[in-house]
């Protein structure tokens, strides 16, 4: 498995590589899912500076990069803790680096935030059609919950899958 730190976003410089690394990720991952009019603007929405500013310091989320062994920004995460969970609300390793275990780290850096926070379950939602990342999940331990509809505003909708994976904390 490769090394990976992985480093909380607590200042703007910070959120401004989150921003950088969610406009490509994002515009090379999701168009040919939901097309482009939508990725622009749940970028706009959910992940401009402002928005993940106000996120963390307003709304409870935990942004997280990660960076290579080189110091190269691999990837981004997020999560916020819910009364009887953990939801981890973003993951993401750029194309270029897949593959190469920085998901499963992250995945496992998220189990011990959530068992430190004495929360027994991990959630996530998945569009139904990213059928390469609800393999990654399964391959950690996430099950298809059931389907699960969100509307973003501006008239669409995530059509999603709720994947859940229970710890067992000691
Ligand atoms: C899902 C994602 C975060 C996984 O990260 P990753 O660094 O590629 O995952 P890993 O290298 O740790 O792989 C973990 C396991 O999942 C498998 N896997 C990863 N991507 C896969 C794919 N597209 N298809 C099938 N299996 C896959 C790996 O083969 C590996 O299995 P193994 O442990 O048996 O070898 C990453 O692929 C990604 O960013 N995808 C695009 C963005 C996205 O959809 N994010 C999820 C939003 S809900």
């Amino acid at each position: 498995m490769n090394a990976v730190r992985i480093i909380e976003v607590c200042d703007g410089p910070l959120i401004a590589v989150v921003e950088t690394l969610a406009q490509r990720i994002w515009r090379e991952h999701y168009i040919p899912l939901v097309g482009r009019a939508q990725v622009e603007y749940m970028l706009e929405k959910f992940q401009s500076r402002a928005a993940i500013s106000i996120q963390i310091n307003k709304e409870g989320f935990f942004y997280y990069l990660f960076e290579d062994r080189e110091g190269a920004w691999v990837g981004y995460g997020a999560v916020i803790p819910r009364s009887d969970e953990l939801f981890l609300s973003k993951l993401y390793v750029s194309a270029e680096n897949r593959g190469r275990g920085y998901g499963r780290s992250a995945v496992e850096f998220v189990e011990k935030i959530a068992e430190n926070k004495g929360l027994p379950k991990i959630s996530l939602n998945v569009n139904k059609k990213n059928t390469g990342s609800i393999r990654a999940y399964q391959k950690f331990g996430f099950v298809i919950i059931r389907p699960f509809v969100t509307d973003v505003g501006g008239g669409f909708v995530m059509d999603d899958y709720r994947m859940e994976k229970l710890l067992s904390l000691s």
